[in-house]
């Protein structure tokens, strides 16, 4: 059974005004860990795995769910999703080699980019790992690096599905003008290439529509294109295909007011038109792939930051008040690149009534480092701890060292206890590879 997808994790809850997630307080947190830190809330991350594998396999087709680690990995999470039976999605060397060092199956490893190097191909060759081809240019090096080698390259096809999906330009990614997959004209040709080259094995193709979607329609009419396209593979190649790789983007709640989509809906929905358009054209259904990033991993993350100076500056319309908190734009991007919303809460007046509107900004030299605005809480004092919720995605990926701020540390928290997941940077690990 699986909890609904809430903006906090599945375990928070609040004892003498603190904030606690899966059974530790935030204050202890804090004390023991120091802040800024990354907490992530295991219970929620299984919750938000089962409710697309439970829903898989409630269909009763063959599929993956490849993690998309480009929302955030590290040893300890990529192994507590093999535990849940992910796969991943990996989009550098960086990546694989992560990936390569933990539990998750290798059968289960797709690697994805617009322009991966040879070396990066090499390695995915080398490891057995599944590749999804974005252009010619790299079917070329992948069929060089095959005869190098002699080794065989599993191969799937990133096929631009120009369907709208309204989010944010920038995570946009299924449109004609997007970087990334080849065009609907490119398809078959490229197809016939790999059938034609003894090294490469053809498996599928993949479709991915952007990211953070609320609209379940964008995934209806992927599910209809890549039927039409697995009809026109059967017809123009003959050729079978094994896997249908239908990419992730499903959307969170970042705050109350964000209704996404139910996950099993949008997946029982696209499976059915599969399921049904396989039968009536008489093609064996494919192995079904989601690669869902945000949707595993946003929600069960927090941010736990302690407020230190505060500045309250009289303004035409009343009077701004600043807390500045000891991270900000080096430890989470997002509202600074795309005005990304969050909740937010004092943790140690988690049940107080908000009585004032703040600018939550961090402690770095850009005025824009800000991580949220017109932020109802109650009266902040230096020292309370400031939590946001939905930072287990795309934070600690994006992170950097921007005014040599050392990279925050991550705990992972189940049943009370709290488990080290990433240690905190220190100032000499800063200066590693700086010569003298
Ligand atoms: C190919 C591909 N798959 C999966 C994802 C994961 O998206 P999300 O984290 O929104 O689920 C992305 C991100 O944009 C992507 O580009």
């Amino acid at each position: 059974m699986t909890t609904p997808v809430t903006v906090r994790p599945v375990t928070a809850q609040i004892e003498n005004s603190i904030r606690t997630i899966g059974g530790i307080s935030t204050t202890d947190l804090a004390k023991q860990f120091d802040t800024p830190l990354y907490i992530m809330d295991v219970a929620t991350v299984r919750n938000n795995c089962r409710h697309y594998t439970d829903s898989l396999k409630a269909l009763n087709v063959d599929y993956t769910v490849a993690y998309a680690g480009k929302a955030g990995m590290c040893f300890k999470l990529l192994n507590l999703l093999a535990e849940e039976g992910l796969g991943t999605d990996v989009v550098s060397g960086g990546e694989i080699h992560t990936v390569l060092q933990t539990n998750i199956d290798r059968d289960k490893i797709y690697f994805h980019g617009n322009n991966k190097s040879k070396k990066e191909l090499e390695m995915a060759i080398e490891a057995g790992i599944r590749i999804v081809i974005d252009n010619a240019y790299e079917l070329q090096l992948i069929d060089s690096i095959t005869k190098e080698t002699g080794k065989q390259a599993q191969l799937l096809i990133r096929l631009k599905p120009e369907i709208e999906a309204h989010t944010h330009e920038h995570i946009q990614t299924g449109q004609i003008e997007s970087k990334f997959g080849v065009s609907k004209a490119e398809l078959i040709p490229m197809i016939q290439t790999i059938l034609d080259a003894p090294n490469l094995q053809f498996l599928g193709i993949h479709g991915h529509i952007g990211s953070q979607i609320f609209d379940p329609i964008p995934y209806e009419k992927l599910a209809h294109l890549m039927m039409d396209y697995l009809i026109k593979i059967k017809q123009d190649t003959q050729a079978p295909v094994l896997e249908l790789n239908l990419g992730g983007g499903i959307g969170i709640p970042y705050i109350e007011a964000d209704k996404p989509p139910v996950v099993s809906d949008v997946i029982t929905q696209m499976v059915t038109i599969l399921k049904d358009g396989c039968a009536q054209a008489n093609i064996p259904l494919p192995r079904i792939i989601v690669e869902p990033g945000r949707s595993i991993v946003a929600t069960a993350g927090a941010t736990l930051y302690s407020a230190g100076a505060l500045k309250s500056i009289p303004v035409k319309s009343g009077t701004l008040n600043y807390v500045f908190v000891d991270g900000g734009m080096a430890d989470n991007l997002r509202y600074a690149l795309y005005k990304s919303e969050y909740t937010f809460e004092v943790a140690n007046k988690a049940d107080h009534p908000a009585t004032t509107q703040y600018t939550i900004a961090g402690k770095f030299c850009e005025s824009g480092d800000k991580l949220g605005e017109n932020i109802p809480l109650p009266q902040v004092e230096s020292g309370d701890l400031v939590l946001v919720y939905g930072t287990g995605a795309y934070n600690y990926a994006m992170a950097s060292h921007y005014n040599l701020f050392p990279y925050l540390a991550m705990v992972g928290i189940e049943d009370g206890v709290a488990d080290l997941w990433i240690e905190r940077e220190t100032y000499e690990d800063l200066n590693t590879h700086f010569k003298k």
